[in-house]
C-alpha cells in the first residue's frame, strides 16, 4: 500500500539521519570494545546499550517511511574511531556525537516543517525528546568521569554503571 506521501526533501532528510543512527550504532559498538578491552564492564554494557538503542531509532524512521510506501536506502556505514587517549576522551567522543545527532534530528524536523508534512513531525518530535535525554546523560557521564579522577574513582564508576544496568533490566529494559 502506498500510504500517505512523503514529499522528496522530507525522504532525503529520513535517510540521512535513520543512516546517521545506524553509524552511531556502530560507534556506540566501538567505544564498547575499546573499554571492554579495558577491563571496564560497566561502561562496555552501557555503550552496547546505547549501540542497541541507535539501532532501534533507525528502524524507527525506516517504518516510518516504510508504512508511508518508501523503500528505506541504507547507505555505507563508515569506519567509526577506535583509538582514545582516556575514558574522559571516550565519554567527551560519545557526547559530541550525540549533538551531531541532536542537530540531524532538528535538521529533518526543519524539512517536515517546510514541507508542511505533519505525519513527519509527529514522528519526529519522538526523537527530539529523546535527544533531550541522550544529551543529559551524556553530560552526567562526562561530569561523573572528570569527578573520578583516579583509578580507584573510576573503577568503582564502573561497577555503579554495571548495578544501573542491572537494576534496569530486571525492572525489563535491554540485556546485552
Ligand atoms: Fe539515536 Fe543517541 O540518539
Amino acid at each position: 500500500m502506498p500510504g500517505v506521501p512523503v514529499p522528496p526533501a522530507v525522504v532525503t532528510e529520513i535517510q540521512r539521519q535513520f543512516n546517521h543512527e545506524l553509524s552511531a550504532a556502530h560507534a556506540y559498538t566501538a567505544l564498547a570494545t575499546w573499554c571492554a578491552e579495558r577491563n571496564l564492564k560497566g561502561f562496555a554494557r552501557f555503550f552496547h546499550k546505547q549501540a542497541g538503542e541507535e539501532r532501534e531509532h533507525a528502524q524507527r524512521f525506516m517504518d516510518h517511511l516504510l508504512d508511508r510506501g518508501v523503500m528505506p536506502e541504507l547507505a555505507a556505514i563508515p569506519a567509526p574511531r577506535t583509538a582514545f587517549k582516556s575514558v574522559l576522551e571516550a565519554v567527551q567522543h560519545a557526547r559530541s556525537m550525540e549533538q551531531l545527532n541532536t542537530a540531524g534530528i532538528h535538521q529533518a524536523y526543519e524539512a517536515a516543517l517546510a514541507a508542511k508534512d505533519y505525519p513527519a513531525q509527529v514522528a519526529i518530535q519522538w526523537f527530539i525528546s529523546e535527544q533531550v535525554e541522550e544529551e543529559a546523560w551524556c553530560d552526567e557521564l562526562v561530569a561523573r568521569v572528570e569527578a573520578a579522577n583516579c583509578a580507584g574513582g573510576m573503577s568503582s564508576l564502573d561497577r555503579h554503571l554495571e548495578k544501573i544496568l542491572n537494576a534496569k533490566s530486571h525492572d525489563g529494559g535491554a540485556e546485552d
